[in-house]
């Protein structure tokens, strides 16, 4: 039984082994839509930022994967192959900006695509919550997503224009109960990103918002599926779908600046509250 079960892992690990290396001449040999850019995306280790960095490396992008999770990081960068570095990050803080942004323009030239998308998450009331964990969801969701522009403006100066993604939430749209901190972060990225539109359109540069709704991520790893009950579309979203979102923004959009993409199976629509009566 143990024979063949040890039998079974070497099998796993050959299949893993063979996934990988698929993916990795995929992503070397792309010729997609994302070819010739370079991106940066923060919080790339796992989620959203994950998905994101995955599809834009399969779309011929090359991609830094900016994270504090340093094993995740590296290795969804080592499956990606060439076209993917992780580096360490902490948007928080300048000096390690400088350095992945360093690192980034070392390895692959100017960036042309920047995703802020690292944010942390924590409940508690406006009467209840420490003022430090009131600070520390601003200092990552806002202020990290500031001197994410602020660092890499110049760079997509030097590309000559690019896009700035910012992901906001349905918390950037609307007010959510015990969650003080975080909707007013998200409030506060979504006039972030409107500014920096108005002041960077003459150097194209487009800056836009995504707003997702609850989406199946480790973030979200605790939260009741009926969280999405009441929503047209009653699921969780994929982080896939975001990342499909993100590289029509990067691609497609290319009349849209200052602007909010939602992304949340209707959750923003409208209420029900006088169906339900029936
Ligand atoms: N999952 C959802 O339902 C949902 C909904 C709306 C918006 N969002 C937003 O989407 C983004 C991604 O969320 P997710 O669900 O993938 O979360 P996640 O927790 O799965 O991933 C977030 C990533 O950000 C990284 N991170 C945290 N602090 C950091 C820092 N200081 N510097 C660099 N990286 C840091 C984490 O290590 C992690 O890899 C967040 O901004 C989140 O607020 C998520």
């Amino acid at each position: 039984m143990a024979g063949r079960a040890v039998g079974v892992g070497h099998g796993l690990h050959r299949l893993v082994r063979a996934d990988r290396s698929a993916e990795r001449h995929r992503t070397e040999n792309a010729v997609g839509s994302m070819t010739g850019r370079n991106a940066i995306v923060t919080g790339g280790a796992r989620g959203i930022g994950a998905a994101i960095a995955r599809r834009f490396a399969y779309e011929g992008a090359t991609v830094t994967i900016g994270d504090v999770q340093h094993l995740e990081g590296e290795r969804l960068a080592d499956q990606l192959g060439a076209s993917a570095r992780f580096e360490p990050l902490d948007v928080a803080d300048a000096r390690s900006w400088e350095a992945v942004l360093t690192a980034a323009e070392q390895a692959f030239g100017p960036v042309s695509v920047l995703v802020n998308n690292a944010g942390i998450l924590r409940t508690g009331g406006i009467a209840d919550q420490e003022p430090e964990a009131f600070r520390a969801v601003f200092e990552v969701n806002l202020y990290g997503a500031w001197l994410g522009m602020h660092t890499v403006v110049p760079s997509l100066r030097r590309a000559g224009g690019g896009v700035v993604i910012n992901v906001s939430s349905t918390a950037g749209l609307m007010g959510y109960a015990d969650l003080g901190a975080y909707t007013a972060s998200k409030w506060g990225l979504r006039g972030l990103t409107k500014t920096a539109a108005l002041e960077l359109g003459r150097d194209h540069i487009r800056v836009c918002s995504i707003h997702p709704g609850p989406i199946r991520t480790p973030m979200t790893a605790e939260m009741d599926e009926a969280i999405a009950a009441a929503q047209p579309i009653a699921r969780f979203g994929t982080p896939e779908e975001i990342a499909a979102m993100a590289e029509f923004i990067a691609v497609e959009a290319t009349y849209s600046t200052g602007c909010e993409f939602v992304a949340d199976g209707g959750a923003t629509a409208g209420s029900t509250i006088l169906n339900d009566q029936d």
